[in-house]
This record gives structure tokens, sequence and C-alpha cells, in this order.
């Protein structure tokens, strides 16, 4: 699953056509319990799931699935040069780092060439509006421009969740300044049988506005 749209990659293909996903070496990035992987697995893909989060792959791990987890930082891939010939992420890693291009030259350098890289992230224009899923969440209350990360913190001060924003210019320029040729941008609309409000997402906003971005890159 892309996004809380609900574009699934049985429906999408964004990977390549699914018969052609057996054997393939998959990386999937801030893979979080893991459902990619276990969906790719099930294709007869050879997935390796990694997350920053010790806890979300003991999730991963309580869920089940025969491939490895891996907990490292999306930033410091541990793998040999043209280790995968693909590589995904569903809302992984990319949003929550600082600096998205170290994070993408190290997939380019794990991904063999002809490697394909698709990532999913909240569509930049969603940054400019408040995350409520009813009629205020309609009207702009913030700048598209304006950079600064999003940071909760802990009663000491500490942040416990950050999430960094990137135009979609910048984001473009992310992935073409890391050595990938963008191939598509994929905009899912919102379908008319996806009822669930979850969050700031809810088909009144789906309806009207981008909820989800997904980049699909090609190493060369
Ligand atoms: C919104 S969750 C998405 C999880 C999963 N892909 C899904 O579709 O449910 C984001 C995940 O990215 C992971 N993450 C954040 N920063 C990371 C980093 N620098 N390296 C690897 N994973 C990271 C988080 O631990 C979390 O599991």
């Amino acid at each position: 699953m892309w996004g809380p749209e609900g574009l699934d990659e049985v429906e999408a293909e964004l990977l390549g056509p699914p018969e052609e996903l057996k054997g393939r070496d998959v990386l999937e990035l801030g893979a979080g319990a893991a459902q990619c992987s276990r969906w790719l697995a099930a294709q007869g893909a050879r997935p390796v799931a990694l997350d920053i989060s010790h806890r979300q792959l003991q999730h991963a791990l309580r869920i089940g699935g025969a491939f490895p987890l891996v907990c490292a930082d999306a930033g410091a891939l541990p793998f040999a040069d043209a280790s995968f010939d693909l590589a995904c992420s569903a809302y992984g890693a990319l949003p929550f780092v600082a600096d998205p291009r170290l994070v993408l030259r190290e997939v380019h350098r794990v991904l063999r060439p002809g490697g394909r890289l698709v990532f999913s992230l909240t569509h930049p224009v969603r940054w400019a509006f408040p995350d409520e899923p009813g009629p205020e969440g309609l009207s702009v209350s913030g700048s598209y421009f304006d950079r600064t990360p999003y940071v909760e913190q802990d009663e000491s001060g500490h942040a416990v969740y950050v999430e960094h924003h990137r135009t979609l210019g910048d984001r473009v320029r992310d992935v073409v300044a890391s050595g990938f040729r963008l191939v598509d941008l994929v905009e899912p609309e919102w379908p008319a049988w996806n009822t669930a409000e979850w969050g700031g997402w809810s088909p009144l906003r789906g309806s009207l506005i981008p909820g989800t971005a997904i980049f699909v890159c090609v190493r060369d």
C-alpha cells in the first residue's frame, strides 16, 4: 500500500510487473512492521526490511515472514554496493531525515545499474494546511515554502518526533542530484470506495487536494 488513499502495488505496478518481482532483491526502507516486505516475499521476491526503530522491527518479527530484518539508519546502509534490484519505501525514513540526499545517495549506491527506487511520502502541498480531516483542513494556515521542521518534544525538551518538509521542487532536485532519473511522480486520487477517516486523512480532503506523492526513480 503506497498511502492512505489505498493505492496498492497490485494496481499501481510501480515496481514493475508483479511476475517480474520473483527472485528480485528488494530493499524496503523505513519498513515499520514490514507490511510491504511481507507482500513482496509472497510474490517470490527477496526483500530485506530495514528500519531504524528496533521496536518497529519487533512488531515485524511478531507478525512474521521469511525475510531478514535489519535495524539501521537509511543514511548509512550496511550493504555492499550494487546489492539490490529494487528499493521501496511507503512513508518510511525520507520524511524524517534532515538530509534526504544522504539517504538517496546510499540507495543509489546499493542498487544495481537499471535498478529502481519507488518511495511515497505526504504530498508537500499538505504542509500548508492544518492536519484536520474536516473543512478546517481545507484553508491554508502556513507557508508551503517554510521548511522549518515539525518537532514534538518530551517534558525534558528532547525531540521525540521530527518531520521535515521539502517542497515538490526540492524533492525532485534531491532525487536528480543523488544520481537518479525521475521517471514518474504519482499523485493518487482518493477513490470513491475509501470512506475511511484517519488523522488528517478523509474523503473530503482527499477529493480536493493531493495527499500522497510517489516518486519513481531509476538508477541508470
Ligand atoms: C510512517 S512509518 C512507515 C512504516 C511503513 N513503511 C508503513 O507503511 O507502515 C515511518 C518509518 O520510518 C522509520 N524511520 C524513520 N527514520 C528512519 C531512518 N533514518 N532510517 C530508517 N528508518 C527510519 C520509522 O522508524 C518508521 O518505522
